[in-house]
């Protein structure tokens, strides 16, 4: 066990045998921000596509790891459909949106997007460590890392071989939100991962008419929610179909309106810098030069296997 690992392991009291996974020399992120919740569908996607899109457009570099393998919402948002990441020696290149978010995702290894990725858990697990370890992300500020739904092996991956200094919990109102809010703080403090805050999503409607917030799924009951965990709200974002337009038609970056996630992005420019170390010329050379890396899974793979077909 490293050191990283073994301090990882002491904080968490976890000793899981999941290891660190060691970056490269040509990635220099400066924070790695998880977007969480406690139950699936509530627009943690939609958020870490919003929060990246601000990030960038408030003058920071921004990349996006989209850690939901089996089900990449990401390269949709912002029209990469049908792309494909390169390669530079040993290491992916991430693909890059119009407005410059970097993005790698397991739909960008596919050959077409609709292909479903039917990967057993190992596998699935290998897939972050190549998001990470062998993908050369170049100077970055921020590195989103848009979760999975719930808590499994990919969620636990990440949380325990990524250095992810905090996490911005997404709920909605119509949830038992103490409850599934609940669940993403316990896993964050188990994890021994701060919580930024929590984003409330769907909150509210805005009449087309005359503007009032519709609550459609009652009173929020954020604020107390918030008090109870000790969390920050960072901020509300009402249900528009506008906004789910964009994210089908790719043009996120472009027409998102801005300031809906201003506190979230304030506190985030906030984190104080680490300023990661600058890789040698001798280590740049030595991944520059070396054999493309094999991708995902492959036939030859005996845990890749479709589940129930041996
Ligand atoms: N505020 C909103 N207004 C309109 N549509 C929204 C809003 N939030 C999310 N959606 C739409 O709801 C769907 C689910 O959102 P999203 O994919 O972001 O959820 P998720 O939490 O990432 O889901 P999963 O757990 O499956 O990854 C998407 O089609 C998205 O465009
Ligand atoms: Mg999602």
């Amino acid at each position: 066990m490293g050191c990283e690992e073994r301090d990882r392991a002491e904080r968490t009291g976890a000793d899981t045998g999941v290891p660190t996974f060691e970056g490269n020399p040509l990635s220099e992120v400066g924070h790695v921000i998880g977007v969480v919740s406690g139950k699936g569908g509530v627009g943690k996607s939609l958020v870490c596509g919003m929060l990246a899109t601000e990030l960038m457009r408030s003058g920071a570099s921004v990349g996006i790891l989209d850690a939901d393998i089996t089900g990449p919402s990401i390269p949709r948002m912002f029209g990469m459909g049908g792309r494909h990441v390169t390669t530079v020696g040993n290491l992916l290149l991430p693909e890059v949106s119009d407005a410059g978010i970097k993005v790698m995702s397991a739909n960008l290894l596919l050959a077409n997007e609709d292909d479903p990725v039917i990967w057993r858990g190992p596998i699935l697990a290998g897939a972050i460590q190549q998001f990470w370890s062998q993908t050369s992300w170049g100077k970055i500020d921020y590195l989103l890392v848009d979760m999975p739904p719930g808590t499994g092996d990919v969620a636990l991956t990440v949380f325990q071989s990524l250095p992810v200094e905090g996490v911005v919990i997404v709920t909605s109102p119509q949830d038992l939100v103490s409850m599934i809010v609940g669940k993403a703080v316990n896993m964050a403090e188990k994890m021994d991962v701060p919580v930024l805050g929590l984003v409330e999503n769907m909150s509210y409607v805005s009449c087309p008419s005359c503007g009032e917030r519709i609550e459609v799924f009652g009173p929020s009951h954020l604020a107390e929610t918030a008090e109870a965990y000790g969390l920050d709200v960072l901020g509300q974002l009402p249900m528009d179909p506008r906004i789910a337009g964009m994210c089908d038609a790719g043009t996120l970056e472009r027409d998102l309106p801005a300031g809906m996630l201003d506190d979230a992005v304030a506190l985030i420019r906030d984190l104080p810098d680490h300023s990661p170390a600058t890789p040698t010329d001798a280590e740049v050379d030595a991944v520059a030069g070396a054999t493309p890396p094999h991708v995902g899974a492959c036939p030859a793979d005996e845990a890749s296997s479709p589940e129930g077909a041996e």
